[in-house]
């Protein structure tokens, strides 16, 4: 049967087109929040996420509206992540609806993740409905920009509708073309229930809330359900839906998005793309899941100061609590002592769980290089999947090693597209394709993903000065020639700092690291040496001079608060220093270091 009052609908766009201003628009046209509730930006409910203006957790919001047909329609906005990392999150969202509105800023036209986002819509069978924002700007191109569509995505922009998000301007048209343009759901209320699970997230009151989409049957409170791929059983607590805010009801019916508890305890009971089904009348098959996401970033954490390592521990577990897709386990190391190697979807995902345990959990932490993870196969048969540079097996028992690579796709105006190609081909790529629409470029690569984890997309902002975009996915494992490169520093290796890298690259990478930690590692009272090393041959060298007396001697004396003032200064600087034998390397020294210039 057709659910002809609903419409289940995401938004797809590019970072910075507008999508979260739209969302918003669309909740507040429909009265589903009070004025003076309307935070900015209502969606992005974590602080760093509205800090960065990036949207991570997906979230579905239910809107009524009363159409120009004279009927109300049920709306259920499906929230996406917009970043690269988090790609898979985008997919599962985009499983639980039938169509997209495809944003794009007028004044911009189509980027990298434009296309990316509108292929995973594509594939999800979406009916897809452009939409150009910000036509209130002055260098607003609509025209352009549609024919831009067309060439490049091969979408019909006849009927787009054209919005200023920001002004409210043609905001009607879009809710009107979400009824008209889009496809009802089908579901039948009469089979067993299937419910597709879309994501979970722990609450501290409420425990984990899951979220659902309903394809067939009735998820009411009270019912005893069951979870198809890990065969536990519960029985509902709640049922209801966001307008943003949290709405309890009796019911979730087939077509309708919703969220349910039911005293479960940890979100790694739940698993996202699993289909919840009723215990006594279970369907006979689950809905057609998706691949689980697998970390492919790994990098080491540890406390600065020692004492702090179980603090790190229960940090660690209340994010996992909330981010199946993050992993860690204990590690040790020479250098840093006790921490944890952890994996991550990307490095955007490191930075954001990095900066939630310094800022949220308050821990001083020290990150090593982040790696990929290599497939190793040993001379004796065995595959090892190696995480950690640090347990790199000695060269006689490795038979080969392979690496992952990525597809990557790089939009940039023509002016910017040489200095971009040179950075492809020193990071190892290899080009499948380049064509133009209009002033810009498209180039896929095939690139080597560890060439990419540290400082690509940097790199790659810099050079095209903010003007490219980036997308990839995972593609495949290839072998690879790879080294270990180790950094010594008076001689005494840091485990921390040591990478692994391709053998061409291995020796200017090696010295690049020795010359920068040169200014990073403050003088001392000593010579020090720094090198890097390749098994036990030395491939650079670099060293830093002794301190002067007279230098330090400055420091003392003077006023006896000016004295005070700088020893806890001093002390403040030690607590983010970390001593390696003699010598004492500050925590901004271990990213940096490794940066490429
Ligand atoms: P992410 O959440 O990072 O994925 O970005 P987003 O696509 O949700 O973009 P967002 O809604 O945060 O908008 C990005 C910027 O564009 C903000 O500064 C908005 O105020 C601005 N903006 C959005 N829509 C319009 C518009 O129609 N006109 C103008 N002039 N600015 C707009």
């Amino acid at each position: 049967t057709k659910l002809t009052h609903i419409r289940n609908f995401s938004i797809v766009a590019h970072i910075d087109h507008g999508k979260s201003t739209l969302a918003d628009r669309l909740i507040q046209s429909c009265g589903a929040v009070e004025a003076r509730d309307m935070k900015e930006q209502i969606l992005d409910s974590m602080d760093i996420e509205r800090e960065r203006g990036i949207t991570i957790k997906a979230q579905t919001v239910r809107l009524m509206y009363r159409a120009q047909d004279g009927e109300t329609y049920q709306l259920n906005l499906m929230d996406t992540p917009g970043h690269v990392d988090f790609a898979y999150e985008v997919s599962r969202s985009l499983a639980a609806c039938e169509g997209s509105l495809l944003v794009v800023d007028a004044s911009q036209g189509v980027e990298a993740q434009t296309l990316a986002n509108v292929y995973h819509a594509l594939d999800a069978g979406h009916e897809v409905v452009p939409v150009l924002n910000k036509i209130d700007l002055p260098a607003a191109e609509p025209e352009r920009i549609k024919q831009q569509i067309e060439d490049v995505i091969g979408l019909d922009t006849t009927d787009a509708v054209m919005i200023s998000a920001k002004t409210g301007l043609g905001i009607g048209d879009v809710l009107e073309a979400l009824v008209k343009r889009l496809p009802a759901p089908e579901g039948e209320i009469d089979e067993p229930l299937q419910a597709l699970l879309v994501d979970s997230w722990y609450d501290s009151y409420l425990g984990v809330i899951i979220l659902v989409r309903i394809k067939n049957g009735v998820l009411k409170k009270g019912q005893k359900i069951r979870m198809m791929a890990t065969g536990a059983a519960y029985q509902i607590d709640t049922v209801g839906y966001f307008t943003p805010k949290m709405i309890q009801c009796a019911e979730l019916k087939p077509g309708e998005m919703g969220f349910f508890t039911a005293g479960i305890k940890a979100v790694a009971e739940t698993k996202v793309g699993d289909t919840v089904t009723d215990d006594k009348r279970p369907a006979a098959e689950p809905l057609p899941g998706f691949k689980p996401s697998v970390p492919v970033v790994w990098c080491g954490l540890f406390p600065i100061d020692a004492a702090d390592y179980e603090d790190l521990r229960d940090s660690l577990a209340k994010l996992r609590l909330n981010d199946a897709s993050f992993q860690y386990e204990p590690e040790t190391s020479a250098a840093l002592g006790f921490g944890f190697r952890c994996g991550f979807l990307g490095l955007l995902h490191l930075e954001i769980i990095q900066e939630r345990l310094e800022r949220e959990f308050n821990l001083d932490l020290i990150t090593t290089a982040p790696s990929v993870v290599y497939r190793v196969h040993l001379t004796n048969g065995e595959l090892h999947e190696l995480h950690n540079p640090a347990d790199m097996p000695d060269q006689g028992r490795i038979e080969r090693m392979d690496e992952p690579w990525i597809k990557a796709t790089i939009m940039v105006p023509d002016e910017y597209l040489g200095p971009v190609l040179t950075l492809c081909t020193e990071r190892r790529g290899q080009q499948l394709d380049l064509t133009y629409a209009g002033a810009r470029a498209m180039a896929v690569y095939r690139l080597p993903l560890n060439e990419v984890v540290f400082d690509f997309y940097d790199r790659l902002k810099s050079i095209s000065r903010g003007y490219a975009s980036f997308d990839y996915e995972i593609d495949s494992y290839t072998e690879s020639d790879l080294v270990k490169v180790s950094i010594l520093v008076n001689a005494e290796p840091v485990d921390a700092l040591s990478f692994i890298v391709h053998r061409a690259n291995a020796e200017a990478r090696g010295r690049g690291i020795c010359q920068r930690l040169k200014d990073l590692i403050p003088r001392q009272m000593f010579q020090i040496a720094i090198q890097a090393a390749i098994g036990g041959r030395i491939v650079a060298r670099e060293s830093i001079s002794a301190l002067r007396k007279d230098v330090t001697a400055k420091c003392y004396g003077g006023d006896a608060t000016r004295k005070r003032k700088l020893l806890e200064k001093q002390k403040e600087g030690k607590k983010r220093m970390r001593q390696f034998g003699k010598v004492e390397i500050p925590q901004s020294a271990f990213l940096a270091a490794l940066k490429m210039g």
